[in-house]
């Protein structure tokens, strides 16, 4: 647990899950240069959360990076219990955690199951009852999904991942329906193939699945999310940001 030394006023307060690491990280510092003052959830990346809470600090921005499994509730209640009375308040969650450990269905152990669901879906059901709590003022929630959902078919490969991100797309729709009145606006952001992705096929192959002919970005992904902070008339939309993939 740490927090940034200078304090250059307080702005808006960005919570991202899964922050500490790879797209987490890219999208705090993004939320960071838009003027938000960050909580970075992490789980073991102790040393990233901190080195991200500095960079934070000197880009301008307050930051403290707490430590969660997302998928214990009594953990997300004492998190958020803290931001309560540290932060005060929530203007933006971003549930970015995400596990993806393929295994075929025929051979994927209940264990297993559990854990996906309990990170990815409850997980960020978990960090948004809570963080709705602290958002008094109006808000915005997004949810990291993937690419593909509307359509979604089979994967044998992978498929405690897709439920959890299917259920993550219903839990979405009905907290932007619930919340609209409350100036609360709750979107996904869906990734196709990211640069990096632990299937990503190779660039001569990836045209094959990906129309657009290349890996997405860290920053298209946060082009996205961003736009969407900015989009004060939508709610309840997932944006695939995939390059075509799965269409
Ligand atoms: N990368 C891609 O190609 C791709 C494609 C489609 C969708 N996505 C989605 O994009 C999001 C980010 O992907 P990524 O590849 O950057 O994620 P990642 O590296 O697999 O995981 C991000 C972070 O999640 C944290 N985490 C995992 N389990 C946790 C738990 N139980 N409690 C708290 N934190 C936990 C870990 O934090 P610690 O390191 O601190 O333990 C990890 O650094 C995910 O939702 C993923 O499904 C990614």
């Amino acid at each position: 647990m740490s927090e940034s030394g200078e304090r250059s006023g307080s702005g808006p307060v960005a919570v991202v899950t899964g922050g500490a690491r790879r797209l987490g990280r890219h999208l705090c510092a993004t939320l960071a240069r838009r003027g938000y003052d960050l909580v970075v959830l992490y789980r073991d990346s102790e040393a990233d959360a901190r080195t991200l809470v500095e960079e934070i600090g000197a880009i301008g921005r307050r930051a403290r990076a707490l430590a969660v499994d997302v998928g214990v509730n009594t953990q997300v209640t004492a998190v958020f219990e803290d931001i309560a009375a540290q932060e005060g308040r929530v203007d933006l969650l971003l549930n970015n955690v995400g596990n993806y450990n393929p295994q075929h269905v025929s051979r994927l152990d209940p264990s297993v199951w559990d854990a996906t669901l309990a990170t990815n879906l409850s997980g960020a059901y978990y960090c948004s009852f809570h963080a709705l709590k602290l958002m008094v003022h109006g808000g915005n929630i997004v949810n990291i999904g993937m690419a593909g959902l509307e359509g979604i078919r089979a994967n044998v490969h992978g498929t405690d991942y897709y439920v959890s991100k299917t259920g993550l797309l219903v839990l979405t729709r009905a907290l932007a329906a619930a919340y609209a009145k409350e100036h609360i606006r709750v979107n996904m952001v869906s990734p196709g193939q990211l640069e990096n992705s632990i299937d990503l096929p190779s660039p001569e192959d990836i045209g094959r699945s990906v129309p657009l002919g290349r890996a997405g970005t860290l920053q298209d992904v946060a082009q996205a999310v961003e736009y969407l902070l900015d989009a004060g008339y939508v709610t309840g939309v997932n944006i695939n940001v995939a390059g075509g993939y799965r269409l």
